[in-house]
């Protein structure tokens, strides 16, 4: 009757993906425990880690979970409790995890009636509230792990992506704090034919590169023609950021999600270490506090 989980940061637009591609980190998370109840009705009865709201229908998991809810008028009711180690605002999928952790502990206790792409389509109602629009590109590799691909939102349909052996992300989270609606309010609404061309270019080769494991493919296709020139201004030192981690061997780097985390995939684990070492050694300079993780891609 009671279910603890983990539910996993996750990195959102991987560079030239904007709103579609994301992947899943191992050791990054939050967790929640799901709890049937015969009152019914969502509760939220404990929040640690962040001050967020208790209402069902204003926090992130609960509006998720009514979604399942009031689909399938169930028996009985839920108890959510959420440990929260993912920092709002932070780009690595803070809403996400909140969002699919209780509607996927939920589906579990009630023996699975919904799949994971149905999990997802009712997430989405959860991270709608907190970014103000309809996206999925965090919710499915937390869902589904790994890499995933937003083919529609509208039908929803979504294609897990391999993922190479020994690609490693090292990720940097500045203790800063951007609102992603606010990160996209200041996107363009229209873009150079040009710079499209590029991105779609960029972005079939990484799919490409990640389904052949080709690691100088995906070192050549792992850039942000459109969004990151706007974005990145919202990041102190990011272009310093990097500079550094490229010349430290990154296979590239980007804005996590709507930043202000930054990302890098890398080639072992070993260059991943030599590129939280290249972070470290510009953030540490600049007086914002941060921290650091290395993480397979799960
Ligand atoms: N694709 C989204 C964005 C992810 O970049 O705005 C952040 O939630």
């Amino acid at each position: 009757n009671e279910i603890k989980i983990f539910s996993p940061a996750t990195v959102a637009n991987v560079a030239c993906g904007f709103d579609v591609l994301g992947f899943c980190l191992d050791s990054v998370g939050d967790v929640m425990v799901i709890r049937k109840t015969d009152q019914k009705g969502i509760y939220i009865t404990k929040i640690e880690g962040f001050n967020l709201p208790y209402e069902a229908e204003l926090n992130v998991a609960g509006v998720s979970a009514l979604a399942m809810y009031d689909a399938l008028k169930p028996n009985c009711g839920f108890e959510i409790e959420i440990y929260k180690n993912i920092k709002p605002g932070s780009g690595i999928g803070s809403s996400a995890a909140s969002a699919v952790g209780s509607v996927f502990g939920m589906n579990e206790l009630l023996g699975r009636p919904y799949n994971k792409t149905q999990l997802t389509a009712f997430s989405i109602k959860g991270e709608a509230l907190a970014s103000k629009c309809e996206h999925a590109d965090n919710l499915a590799p937390a869902i589904f792990g790994g890499f995933t691909l937003v083919k529609s939102v509208n039908p929803l349909e979504i294609l897990e992506i391999p993922t190479p052996d020994d690609l490693y992300v090292t990720i940097i989270h500045p203790q800063i704090e951007i609102k992603t609606s606010e990160a996209r309010a200041i996107l363009p609404k229209n873009i150079p034919l040009n710079d499209a061309i590029t991105q779609w270019a960029n972005f079939g080769s990484l799919i490409h590169a990640l389904h052949t494991s080709n690691y100088e493919l995906m070192q050549k296709s792992l850039h942000d023609a459109i969004i990151e020139p706007y974005r990145s201004q919202l990041i102190p030192y990011y272009n310093d950021v990097k500079t550094a981690v490229l010349k430290a061997g990154a296979l590239g780097c980007g804005i996590s999600g709507s930043g202000p985390s930054i990302f890098t995939l890398n080639q072992g684990s070993e260059t991943a270490n030599n590129v939280k070492d290249a972070m470290e050694k510009v953030y540490s300079k600049t007086g914002i506090e941060f921290d650091i993780h290395v993480s397979r891609i799960n």
